[in-house]
Order: C-alpha cells, then sequence, then structure tokens
C-alpha cells in the first residue's frame, strides 16, 4: 500500500532531473501537468505525471484548484547570525552606501561584535525561528554560512549551530565557512587576516561543505580570493564566491577558472566573465532582494547571461544588513520584475538548478526522487511570483509526511 496520494492536482510543476545546472535556453522549458497526480511511499515519489486512478494510498489529499511542486532550494543565506541592523536603515536614507558603513565599522562587523557576544544557544534558538519562517514557506534545502565570527572560537560556533539545526531537523542542509567575510578593524592587515582564515580551513572542514570569500573592494581582492580558494580547494572544500556585488573586480571569471560551484551577486559582472559562462558549469546565483534592498537602480544581467548559455539559481541571501528576508517567494516575484525572468526560468532556478548550486539532491519530484512536496494555494504556477509579498505554500510535505499545513484558521 502507498503511504499518500496528491490528486486532482491544477498544475503539477516537475522541473527536469539532470547530472548538470539547466543552463541558457533550457531553464525556460518546464514540464508543467494540468491536472496531475502524486503518489509517495517510504518517503518517495512512486508516481508523478498525468491523472491516475490505478494507485491506492493510506492518505488522498484533495489538491483541486492547487499547484504542487518540489520544495524550494534555498542556496545563499546568511542563517546563523546574532542581533539586527534596523539602525542602518536610517543611515542609508541619510544616503550613506553599503560599503561606506562597513568602512566606519560598522555592517558587518556591527554583526560579528553580536555574534561573538551570543552564546551558541541564544544563536541557535534565533536561526532556528528564521529556519523555520523558510519551512513554512515552503523551502526544505538550505545553505547556511557563517562568517560573523571572524576568529577561530566564533566560527566554529555558528558552524555547529547550523550544523545542529540540519540534526534537529534533518534537513538537506549545506554548511559554508565565510571567514573571509570581513577584515576586523584590529587586524594587521588584510593579507595577515586572509592567512588567519586559511590556516583555519583544517580546523572547520568537518563542520563545512564549502569555503566561501567576499571579494570586493575594501574587503579581498582577486588575488586575495585566488589564494583562498586554491588553499581551500587542496583540503577538498568545493568553493563558492561574493562576487561583483558592488564593483566589477572580475569575481565571475575568477570563480569559473577556480571551478567553483557558484559565483554568488554579479551585479556588476563584465561582459567578458559573462561570456565565460558558456563554457562552465559554475551556477551564478543572484540575489535581487539584495538588490532591492541596497535601493540600487541596477540588477544583475540574469538575461544576458542566459543568452550566454549560464546556468543561474536564485535565492534569498538572508542576512541582518544587506537583504532581510527568508521569504524565497517574495525574491521570485523581484526576479520577474528585475530580473525579467519568466516563470519557467524562476521555478528552475529555485529548484533544480539552485540544488545543483549547493550540491544537494533536491529540486525535483520525478520517480524515485525523495517527497518533499509543497501545496501552493494559487491557481497556476504564474501566480506565486505575481501576488507578491505573501506565503502562498499551503502543506509542506517532508519525505512524504506533512511537515506542515499554513492553512488560515481564525481561533472563535
Ligand atoms: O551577501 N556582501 C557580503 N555579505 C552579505 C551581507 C552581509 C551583511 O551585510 O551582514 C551579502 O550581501
Ligand atoms: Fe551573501
Amino acid at each position: 500500500m502507498n503511504d499518500l496520494i496528491i490528486q486532482n492536482i491544477k498544475e503539477l510543476i516537475l522541473p527536469k532531473s539532470t547530472e548538470r545546472p539547466l543552463k541558457g535556453k533550457e531553464l525556460d522549458e518546464l514540464n508543467i501537468i494540468e491536472n496531475g497526480t502524486v503518489v509517495v511511499k517510504d518517503g518517495k515519489v512512486v508516481y508523478a505525471g498525468n491523472h491516475s486512478d490505478d494507485y491506492e494510498a493510506n492518505e488522498v489529499i484533495d489538491a483541486t484548484g492547487k499547484v504542487v511542486s518540489p520544495a524550494l532550494v534555498e542556496a545563499h543565506t546568511h542563517l546563523v547570525h546574532g542581533g539586527s541592523r534596523e539602525h542602518e536603515m536610517s543611515l542609508k536614507r541619510q544616503g550613506v552606501s553599503y560599503l561606506e558603513i562597513l568602512e566606519q565599522g560598522g555592517g558587518i562587523l556591527s554583526t560579528v561584535e553580536a555574534t561573538r557576544k551570543a552564546t551558541e544557544d541564544e544563536l541557535f534558538k534565533k536561526a532556528e525561528k528564521n529556519l523555520l519562517t523558510m519551512i513554512e514557506h515552503g523551502v526544505l534545502a538550505v545553505e547556511s554560512k557563517s562568517g560573523y565570527g571572524l576568529d577561530k572560537e566564533n566560527e566554529l560556533k555558528q558552524l555547529r549551530v547550523s550544523n545542529r539545526l540540519a540534526d534537529k531537523y534533518n534537513l538537506d542542509m549545506k554548511h559554508t565557512f565565510l571567514g573571509p567575510h570581513a577584515v576586523p578593524k584590529d587586524a594587521k592587515s588584510n593579507q595577515a587576516f586572509l592567512q588567519e582564515m586559511i590556516d583555519l580551513l583544517p580546523e572547520v572542514k568537518p563542520y563545512a561543505d564549502f569555503a566561501d570569500i567576499f571579494c570586493e573592494t575594501g574587503v579581498f581582492t582577486i588575488e586575495e580570493s585566488r589564494k583562498y580558494m586554491q588553499a581551500a580547494k587542496a583540503l577538498g572544500f568545493n568553493v563558492k564566491i561574493h562576487a561583483d556585488e558592488i564593483d566589477p573586480l572580475g569575481g565571475l571569471e575568477l570563480a569559473i577558472d577556480e571551478g567553483a560551484i557558484s559565483a554568488d551577486h554579479l551585479v556588476a559582472s563584465s561582459t567578458e566573465g559573462k561570456a565565460k559562462l558558456k563554457q562552465s558549469d559554475t551556477v551564478a546565483v543572484l540575489l535581487p532582494g539584495t538588490t532591492f534592498y541596497l535601493g540600487k537602480e541596477t540588477y544583475a544581467d540574469a538575461r544576458g547571461m542566459l543568452d550566454n548559455d549560464g546556468a543561474i539559481a536564485i535565492a534569498t541571501d538572508f542576512n541582518p544588513g544587506s537583504c532581510v528576508t527568508n521569504n524565497l517567494q517574495l525574491v521570485m516575484s523581484i526576479a520577474a520584475l528585475k530580473l525579467k525572468l519568466s516563470p519557467n526560468e524562476i521555478w528552475n532556478a529555485v529548484t533544480v538548478n539552485a540544488a545543483k548550486a549547493i550540491d544537494v539532491d533536491a529540486g525535483t519530484i520525478n520517480e524515485g526522487d525523495k517527497a518533499n512536496i509543497v501545496i501552493w494555494d494559487a491557481p497556476n504556477h504564474e501566480y506565486i511570483p505575481y501576488h507578491y509579498g505573501i506565503n502562498h505554500a499551503e502543506t509542506v510535505i517532508k519525505d512524504g509526511k506533512v511537515l506542515l499545513d499554513n492553512k488560515i484558521q481564525l481561533k472563535g
């Protein structure tokens, strides 16, 4: 006997199972079945396709008028952090830029202070709440970075919290060491601090899947980033990079040269960098919520990247400074409006391609896949980015079991 059937699905979204990330025009191809059925047994998908009455199960969910998709994959977050930075909103209003705030010891460095002060359990509780909000919004696979410790004790504290969350909720989580995220005010020099972080790599290895670096004006240069990435790769890390977020330093080209699993942000990437995507499987993880929150006019050139046969994914970049939202659906809306992506491209970018960007087995619900599924209270797949800023995820199913039901129920 099967465990669960989801029946009468108005639109069943089935991204393609693939070894490599979807690239260029492939992102606009999405299998959408009208009047679909999904059957689950032992936590796996037994059948997903056109309507079928051939199956029986212990539980049947009627999804009449609703959309069903794989659970979303959140490929870039700074989930574990102390404190908050609401006071920076008025600085921004007065025209102080993100990098100026950082230079004055605020920004990332103020979150470093708060993260160092927080106990491991305090960090755990705060990150847990934010993680549960992500799950509520339909996410069941998450990447989580350190980078607010900037020393051994506190980087490890963040990474332990991230690992404990993955264990507690048995989630597909990937953990990233982002030691070179900013240069502490008391560092002797950028180079000396970078060397400290390189020396930490062997110690964080048991807790981290990826090594990441913030390559930006006033933070780390291209040469420093190359040195770090090469040291990390030699120890068996897959590498990532915060690249070309504000200034066009050539971070995308570096990521491709070093075979990074992803290059993230890429708002200011050069024409040469984008052209290089053709011959690479490095996933360009675009974070349009950050561009929006920083109040910039220019967004990453997603269309140019796709024209160059690039692989793109979309994520929130959830963090306490440059993008304070853990609602990936909202970022899907910003991607539609500002990156000019089609609904098909957006769905592939938050499922199968996001999974490739963080190397998790997630983002598809074809036969044999893990049954991590969302039932959306929406009449079609275009509706979710269209009706923006609210949560459309109605039922979140993990390993074939209903984990969460968001149906509105008023008391009394
Ligand atoms: O991806 N740009 C660098 N790091 C983060 C922001 C971190 C922060 O402001 O606290 C980002 O935008
Ligand atoms: Fe980030």
